[in-house]
């Protein structure tokens, strides 16, 4: 069986995969790796371009060099690249034509929600897994980025942090999304151990998510539930290709918190992660909601990376074998399922009873 890393990158490979935001890419290039491939995103007149990050004379990066025109130029003999990956100079020579059959491998971009998404476009060898159903044939899924129009609602106020998490994308997410350990990891800060309420978690598994929906649970037991939150009617954790997951608490008057981490996956071991934390605009100026809020996900944000990173560690130092899991560990099959390329063809439904 091949390694679930070794699958999930030909799977990741075939959707739209955040690069970086759009504020983070100015006049100079930004390199970034995705999925262990080096990438250069650069913006010139003609919008944001994305090259694989090597030159193909001498494997400099090209995210090192600069913009000039439409063109990237590297800095190390000057060839210069179009956002198309063609070479449209090359300095030495008196006459230059041979750059017609030079090239730069050239990626897809979008621009959109304020991220800049690419395509690896990886080709898949042929080896994957056998059971289950194969995504491959179901092109229609993969045509645009995951939607994030939220971050383009008026009513809405949002913000951003990015944090590198020293974990794989399965461990990542299955800690964001796991009510479990708030009680222990975020004691006092999210949940309690001595403050435990009885609440029903619905999950369904779509095509390209998944859902949990948790009713029954008034405002948690910790500070920032205590703080922030309106009486809670019901939350939602969501976990969607590539890798992107959330989390919604709604009360009576409709959404109080929304958190979204957008994953752009680097390696096996880390991900970048952008951290978004989205509530509705009102009397209070947002720059207020931003100073209380902050510092509370800062830390609740530590500790989780505290405990992934206490998590890889051990992995990485003995292997991660085979992990004993419970009914209440609701939601890393399904990621498991879907980062392997697997799917339902129709929701599938599953219900249990946890004490959060
Ligand atoms: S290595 Fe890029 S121009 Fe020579
Ligand atoms: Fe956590």
């Amino acid at each position: 069986m091949k390694n679930h890393y070794a699958r999930m990158k030909e799977v990741l490979k075939r959707y739209w995969l955040v690069a970086c935001r759009e504020s983070e890419l100015r006049r100079k290039p930004v390199g970034v790796t995705v999925l262990d491939e080096p990438v250069v995103l650069f913006r010139t007149e003609r919008g944001i371009h994305a090259l694989r990050d090597v030159c193909p004379h001498r494997r400099v990066p090209l995210s090192k060099g600069w913009v000039k025109g439409d063109a990237i130029v590297c800095p190390y003999h000057g060839w210069e690249f179009d956002g198309e990956g063609a070479c449209r100079r090359v300095p030495g020579l008196v006459d230059d034509a041979c750059k017609e059959r030079i090239r730069a491998t050239a990626l897809p971009v979008r621009v959109r929600d304020g991220f800049v998404w690419i395509q690896l476009q990886g080709e898949t060898d042929g080896t994957g897994e056998t059971e289950g159903k194969e995504k491959g044939e179901v092109a229609d899924g993969f045509k645009e980025p995951v939607d994030l129009s939220f971050l383009r609602d008026p009513s809405l106020y949002s913000f951003v942090w990015k944090v590198k998490v020293k974990g794989n994308l399965v461990n990542a997410f299955e800690n964001l999304l796991d009510g479990t350990h708030t009680h222990y990891v975020h004691a006092g800060l999210i949940r309690t151990d001595a403050y435990r309420q009885k609440v029903s978690a619905k999950l369904t598994a779509h095509r390209d998510h998944v859902e949990i929906e948790y009713s029954g649970e008034s405002k948690q037991a910790g500070l920032i539930s205590q703080l922030l939150e309106r009486d809670r009617q019901t939350s939602y954790g969501r976990f969607f290709m590539p890798g992107i997951a959330q989390i919604e608490y709604r009360s009576s008057k409709g959404l109080s918190m929304l958190i979204t981490a957008v994953a752009r996956p680097v390696s096996e071991f880390v991900q970048d992660v952008y951290a978004i934390i989205t509530v509705k605009r009102g009397i209070v100026p947002n720059f207020i909601k931003r100073l209380v809020i902050s510092p509370f996900f800062k830390r609740a944000l530590k500790q989780d990376l505290r405990i992934v990173e206490l998590q890889q560690e051990w992995i990485e130092r003995h292997g991660e074998g085979r992990l004993v899991s419970t009914e209440a560990d609701l939601m890393r099959p399904f990621i498991e399922q879907l980062t392997r390329g697997r799917y339902y063809d129709k929701p599938l439904e599953r219900k249990v009873q946890l004490l959060l």
